[in-house]
C-alpha cells in the first residue's frame, strides 16, 4: 500500500497529494460546506493543481491525475449559484467563462492520463469538469447520478458541456439530457457514454482509477451512427423534433434557455469546434436574463425552506403512524415509505387500508428500480387497523374526516399513547389547530402538517403552528418534512393557512368572470400566458369542485347561485366525476379553441393573478409566514406560481420597480422588508 505525500500548494478546498507511483490525487473537499460546488476560489486552486501537473508531466515526476471528492455520497453539485449574482453583464459572464474554459482545455490537454473517480451526485459544472478529463469511473450506487440541471436555472451548460457531452454521447442523448435537466443514474450514464467504467462500490474507486492511469485509458467519442445525427439533414430534423417536444412543455418567452440550446445545436452542431465558440455567445445573454435571475432566486428560496428545519435537533424520524387511509392518508403513508421510513396505517375500515396500501404500488415502482427494493418498500407499509403501533411512531399524522369534533375525539383518545418526544400532527386543511387541540391534556403538542394533493407531486408541506404549539414540535415537524424530501413552510394557524388562502381568491375571481360570461378556455389560457402551470378553471376541476366550494365558504368567498354551486349540487365535481366546468376524458379536460390575441391574453392573465398577489401581501402583513421571501417560496412550491417570475411579491416589486424606472428587484430578500438571509447550505 502506497503512502501519499501531500503536495504543498497552499490549497484550502482541495487535498492534493502524490503517491509513490507518481499519480497525483486531487480530492475536492470544500472548506465549511456540506457539498462541493465550483466557485472562483475552488477554480483558482484547481489552476494551481493543473500547473503543477503540467510541470510534472514535462519533468516526468507526475504520471497521472485523479479527481475525487472528499464529501460522503456527493461528488460535485455544480457551479456555486451564490456567485452568479456578480455576473450581471454579458461581458463579465464572457470573461468568467473564458477563464474556466481555458482551464478545462488545459486539463483535457494534459500529457498524462486524467481520470475522474465519481461517487455520488456529479452535475452541472461538475459534470462539465469530468467531461474534460480523459476517463470517467463511477460507482454502481444509487447515490451516483449525473446530469445537466442548468435549464432549471434558465441557462444551459456553459463550460463547453454542450460540445463535450455531444462528443461523448452523441447529439440525441446529450441534447435530451441538457433539455430536460433530468438526473441520470450510473447505468444509463454508462450506456450513454458520459461514464466509461463502473465499479461496485466506493472502496474500489481508487484502485480502478490507479489502473486507468497506468493503462492510459482514454474515452472514445460516440460512434459514427450516433455522431451522424449531428450532420445535415438529420440535425435539422432532430432540432425540429426537440423544439416541438420542448414547446409542448414550456413557452419560449417564459423559458428561453432550452430553445436557445436547440438553436445553437441546429446552427453549429455539425462542427463542435465552432459550437464551442458559439456556446459562450449564446450563454451570456441567458445568464444575465431576468428569467434566469428569477429561477436562481427560486433555487435559493428552496434552500431557505429547507433551512427552516434547524440542524442538530437530534430528531431522526424513522417510524410514522398515519390515521385515516383515504385520499390523503394513504398517499402520505406511501410517500413516507418511499422516503425510507416504516409506516403503520390505521383506518376504521380494513378494506380502505388494503385499498390504500395497494394504491402505493405505482409509486414504489416509480421510485425503486429493482423488484427487491419494491418488495422491501411494500414490507415497510403495514396495516394497523387497531392502532397498536402508535406508541412506537416518531411522527403520528391524522388524516381523517374534516370535522372538528371527530378530530378532537381522536386526539383525546390517542394523546396518552404516543411515545414521549413523538410529533403529533393533523393534516387538516381548514380547521384551526387550537380548535382541534381543545380539551387535550397537552394542547401545545399538536401541530399541523398540511400536505397537498396529489402528495407525490406537490413539493410543499405547510407546518401549521397553533398559538400554543411549541417551537420544538414545529422544528421537529420541519425536520420530518425535510426527511421525506419535501419543503416545509411554517405558517400561522389562520383560515386557509398560506396556500389555500391565496389560491382561493384567485380561483374564485376567475369563476366570477365565468359567471359573467367569459369563456373558460380564455381564462385558462390567459393564466398560462402569465406563466401558471394550469389555468384556474381547469385547476378547480382538478382539485374537485366540492373542495373548492368548501374552501370558498371557509374563506367567505362563495357567491350565491354561482355556476360552482350549481355544479356541486348536481354532483358534477370536476375531473374525479368526469364532468365539472369541463368534460373530462382519459384524465384530460376537453377544451375548445381560444380566439383572443396574445396581448389581450397577457393583460387578462395579469388581472387574474392580482387577487392572489394582494392576498400574499395581506398574509405577510398578518404574519401568516415570517418573510416575503417565504411567502414567495410557499406560493411557488405550493401553487406552481410562474417560477420564472420569482414569486408573487417579488414579481409585484419588480413590476413597481420597472414602472418607476428604478429597475427590477433581484436576489433573495429583494421583495422583503426583512434583512437579507443568505441561503443555508
Ligand atoms: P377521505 O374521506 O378520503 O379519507 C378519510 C379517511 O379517514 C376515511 O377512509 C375514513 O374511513 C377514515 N376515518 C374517519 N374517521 C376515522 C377515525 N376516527 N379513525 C380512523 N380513520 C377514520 O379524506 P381525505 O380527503 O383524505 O382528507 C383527510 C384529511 O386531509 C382532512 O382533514 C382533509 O381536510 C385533509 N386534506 C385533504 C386534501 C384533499 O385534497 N383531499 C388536501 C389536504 C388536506
Amino acid at each position: 500500500m502506497s503512502i501519499d505525500q501531500p503536495i504543498e500548494l497552499g490549497l484550502k478546498h482541495w487535498k492534493f497529494s502524490a503517491d509513490i507511483e507518481g499519480i497525483t490525487w486531487a480530492v475536492l473537499d470544500r472548506e465549511g460546506e456540506s457539498a462541493n460546488s465550483l466557485n472562483s476560489r475552488v477554480l483558482e486552486e484547481l489552476e494551481k493543481i493543473v500547473s503543477h501537473v503540467e510541470q510534472g508531466a514535462i519533468d516526468k515526476s507526475v504520471k497521472g491525475l485523479v479527481f475525487m471528492s472528499g464529501k460522503p455520497g456527493s461528488f460535485i453539485v455544480g457551479a456555486d449559484i451564490r456567485e452568479f449574482e456578480q455576473f450581471d453583464k454579458e461581458q463579465i459572464v464572457r470573461d468568467m467563462l473564458k477563464g474556466v474554459l481555458d482551464l478545462f482545455d488545459r486539463i483535457e490537454a494534459l500529457k498524462v492520463p486524467v481520470v475522474s473517480a465519481i461517487h455520488g451526485i456529479c452535475v452541472g459544472g461538475g459534470l462539465e469538469l469530468v467531461l474534460a478529463t480523459h476517463w470517467r469511473i463511477a460507482t454502481r450506487d444509487d447515490a451516483t447520478k449525473v446530469g445537466f440541471p442548468e435549464v432549471k436555472l434558465g441557462i444551459f451548460p456553459g463550460f463547453h458541456g454542450t460540445v463535450r457531452s455531444i462528443r461523448q454521447a452523441g447529439p440525441m442523448a446529450a441534447m435530451q439530457a441538457m433539455l430536460t435537466g433530468r438526473m441520470i443514474r450510473y447505468g444509463a450514464a454508462r450506456g450513454m457514454g458520459l461514464i466509461d467504467e463502473l465499479v461496485p462500490s466506493e472502496h474500489k474507486l481508487r484502485w480502478a482509477a490507479r489502473k486507468a492511469v497506468q493503462r492510459k485509458r482514454k474515452a472514445k467519442p460516440a460512434g459514427r451512427a450516433k455522431a451522424m445525427m449531428a450532420q445535415w439533414p438529420a440535425r435539422g430534423l432532430l432540432a425540429k423534433k426537440m423544439r416541438d417536444a420542448t414547446a409542448a412543455k414550456v413557452r419560449a418567452d417564459h423559458y428561453p434557455a432550452p430553445f436557445a440550446l436547440i438553436d445553437l445545436f441546429e446552427a453549429h452542431g455539425g462542427d463542435l469546434k465552432v459550437m464551442a465558440r458559439e456556446e459562450t455567445k449564446a450563454f451570456a445573454p441567458l445568464m444575465v436574463s431576468e428569467q434566469s435571475r428569477n429561477l436562481r432566486r427560486v433555487f435559493m428560496l428552496s434552500e431557505q425552506l429547507k433551512a427552516q428545519a434547524p440542524k442538530g435537533l437530534g430528531f431522526k424520524p424513522l417510524r410514522v403512524h398515519v390515521i385515516g387511509a383515504g385520499t390523503m392518508g394513504a398517499d402520505i403513508a406511501g410517500w413516507c415509505v418511499a422516503s425510507g421510513m416504516e409506516v403503520t396505517l390505521q383506518d376504521l375500515s380494513e378494506d380502505v387500508i388494503a385499498k390504500g396500501i395497494k394504491a402505493q404500488s405505482r409509486l414504489f415502482r416509480r421510485k425503486f428500480k429493482t423488484k427487491a427494493a419494491q418488495a422491501a418498500a411494500k414490507a415497510r407499509l403495514i396495516a394497523d387497523a387497531a392502532g397498536n403501533e402508535i406508541g412506537r411512531a416518531d411522527v403520528v399524522i391524522e388524516a381523517i374526516v374534516e370535522k372538528v369534533e371527530v378530530k378532537q375525539g381522536l386526539f383525546k383518545a390517542i394523546e396518552g399513547k404516543l411515545k414521549p418526544g413523538a410529533v403529533m400532527a393533523t393534516n387538516t386543511s381548514s380547521i384551526k389547530i387550537e380548535d382541534i387541540a381543545e380539551g387535550l391534556a397537552d394542547p401545545g403538542r399538536l401541530i399541523g402538517i398540511h400536505f397537498f394533493n396529489p402528495v407525490a407531486m406537490m413539493p410543499l408541506v405547510e407546518i401549521v403552528r397553533g398559538p400554543d404549539s411549541r417551537d420544538d414540535d414545529v422544528n421537529k415537524g420541519c425536520a420530518f418534512v425535510k426527511a421525506i424530501g419535501k419543503f416545509p413552510l411554517v405558517v400561522k394557524s389562520t383560515p386557509g393557512f398560506l396556500v389555500n388562502r391565496v389560491l382561493a381568491p384567485y380561483m374564485m375571481s376567475a369563476m366570477t368572470r365565468l359567471d359573467k360570461g367569459m369563456k373558460r378556455e380564455t381564462l385558462d389560457e390567459a393564466a398560462k400566458v402569465f406563466g401558471m402551470p394550469m389555468g384556474p378553471i381547469e385547476l378547480a376541476d382538478s382539485v374537485g369542485l366540492d373542495v373548492c366550494a368548501h374552501v370558498g365558504k371557509i374563506l367567505g368567498l362563495s357567491a350565491e347561485g354561482s355556476k360552482l354551486d350549481k355544479l356541486v349540487a348536481a354532483g358534477k365535481l370536476g375531473k374525479k366525476t368526469g364532468q365539472g366546468f369541463y368534460s373530462w376524458k382519459d384524465g384530460k379536460a376537453q377544451k375548445g379553441e381560444v380566439k383572443a390575441d396574445k396581448a389581450e391574453l397577457a393583460k387578462l392573465g395579469r388581472e387574474l393573478v392580482e387577487p392572489l398577489i394582494s392576498q400574499c401581501q395581506k398574509a405577510l402583513d398578518e404574519g401568516v409566514v415570517a418573510s416575503a421571501d417565504l411567502v414567495d417560496a410557499g406560493v411557488i412550491f405550493g401553487t406552481g406560481f410562474a417560477p420564472f417570475r420569482g414569486g408573487p411579491l417579488h414579481f409585484k416589486a419588480s413590476e413597481a420597480g420597472a414602472a418607476s424606472g428604478t429597475g427590477a428587484v433581484s436576489g433573495i430578500g429583494g421583495a422583503s422588508k426583512e434583512p437579507n438571509r443568505a441561503a443555508a447550505e
